[in-house]
């Protein structure tokens, strides 16, 4: 089976990319195909609403960047993982460009019926990583996923430097136990 997870912290080194590095182990663990991009290797442009997908059928967006990777991955997985820093009390920029763009291949329904989690990462206490993880899975649901708990919700954390999050044992295990949650759904959702 398949499972993607998607980056969306331009850092390098990101303490959402490592937390969703952690989320993905159980998958490796278990022999899974994992994929994961980090969005600050790709360039993926904002949708324009120029509607120029409801003209070409088989081929989503009539912009040329790195989202046909994502379109292809979102075809391809089984489950999803999203994590992403908090900006300005919501999720990145370059996160909410590719959410925007599932409009693309909206009329697939390619993520329906499979299951997700989500991540968010902010320098606050009380920062907005509670909206960004809501955002995340607003979105699954419009897209007709199933969203799915860690321990409690999503995962979050408060870090400010990139690795940080490594000296939050804690955080790190949070984000495997949201790992093997979703692997679970997804696995009792194929059998
Ligand atoms: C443009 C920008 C906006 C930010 N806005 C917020 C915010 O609203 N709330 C917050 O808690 N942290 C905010 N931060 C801090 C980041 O969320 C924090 O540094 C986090 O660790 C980034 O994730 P990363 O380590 O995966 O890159 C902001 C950082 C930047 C660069």
């Amino acid at each position: 089976m398949n499972v993607l997870g998607i980056s969306g912290t331009p850092r390098e080194n990101g303490n959402s990319d490592i937390l969703l590095e952690y989320s993905l182990q159980p998958f490796t663990k278990s022999g899974w195909s994992v994929r994961h991009l980090r969005l600050r290797e790709m360039t993926i442009h904002p949708c324009r609403a120029c509607d120029g997908c409801k003209e070409c059928k088989g081929n989503p967006c009539i912009q040329s960047d790195d989202m046909h990777l994502i379109y292809d991955a979102w075809r391809w997985c089984d489950a999803l993982i999203i994590s992403t820093p908090v900006y300005s009390r919501n999720i990145s920029a370059q996160m909410m460009a590719v959410l925007d763009r599932h409009y693309g291949i909206r009329e697939d329904r390619s993520l329906a019926g499979k299951p997700g989690g989500a991540i968010a990462v902010g320098a606050g206490t009380a920062g907005g990583q509670s909206i960004a993880i809501t955002a995340i899975y607003n979105w699954m649901l419009s897209c007709g996923m199933i969203c799915v708990p860690g321990e409690l919700n999503g995962v979050t954390a408060k870090t400010l430097d990139p690795g940080d999050i490594l000296k939050q044992p804690d955080r790190l295990r949070q984000a495997e136990v949201l790992g093997r949650n979703v692997m679970a759904i997804a696995t009792k959702l194929r059998s």
